[in-house]
């Protein structure tokens, strides 16, 4: 059993992780459009990893008695400036949604809700893991510089991200 304001702000917290998924849908599509296939494959699963953040949130209201609440969602940003303002735009987004789950840590502390703390940790190694991985995006992309074949090489590094994350997942699969 989760209090009344432990259920709004996790359902707070399903509003925000629906978004991402909607805003990296978003930029999946854009990143298509200018034939970045590496970025927009990259964008697309973020969005569906976020899809599943959500629903992770969604189960666990309901399973502790409370009401999950299907969201409203606001429409994401359809175009951006170039490649380097979106990296940059969902580096924040995740800094963003990193903020909101410690302040739902906090709030568990208040409650001695001991049960959703634990229910947090895996967003709080999430979180931490998707920072990083936009860190080291973003280093890459301030490596390759402004040169000509620049969006090639963005879209090649982005395509290296997409192979780790499909040779992860086949040997979880394996496991
Ligand atoms: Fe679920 Fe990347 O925030």
């Amino acid at each position: 059993m989760i209090s009344k304001k432990m259920e709004a702000t996790l359902n707070k917290q399903i509003e925000l992780e629906a978004y991402a998924s909607f805003l990296y849908l978003s930029m999946a599509s854009w990143a298509d459009q200018q034939g970045l296939e590496g970025a927009a494959k990259f964008m697309l699963r973020q969005s569906s990893e976020e899809r599943d953040h959500m629903l992770r949130i969604f189960h666990y209201i309901n399973e502790v008695d409370g009401h999950a609440i299907t969201p409203a969602i606001k429409q994401p940003p359809k175009t951006f400036k170039s490649i380097n303002v979106m990296l940059e735009e969902v580096y924040k987004h995740e800094q963003k949604v990193t903020k909101a789950i410690h302040k739902i840590v906090e709030l568990c502390y208040k409650e001695d809700d001991y049960t959703t703390l634990n229910f947090l940790q895996w967003y709080i190694d999430e979180q931490r893991e998707e920072e990083a991985t936009m860190r080291s995006i973003l280093d890459k992309v301030k490596l390759i510089g402004e040169g000509g074949q620049k969006l090639y090489y963005i879209d090649m590094e982005m395509e290296k991200f997409n192979a780790m994350a499909a040779a992860e997942a086949a040997a979880e699969a394996d496991a």
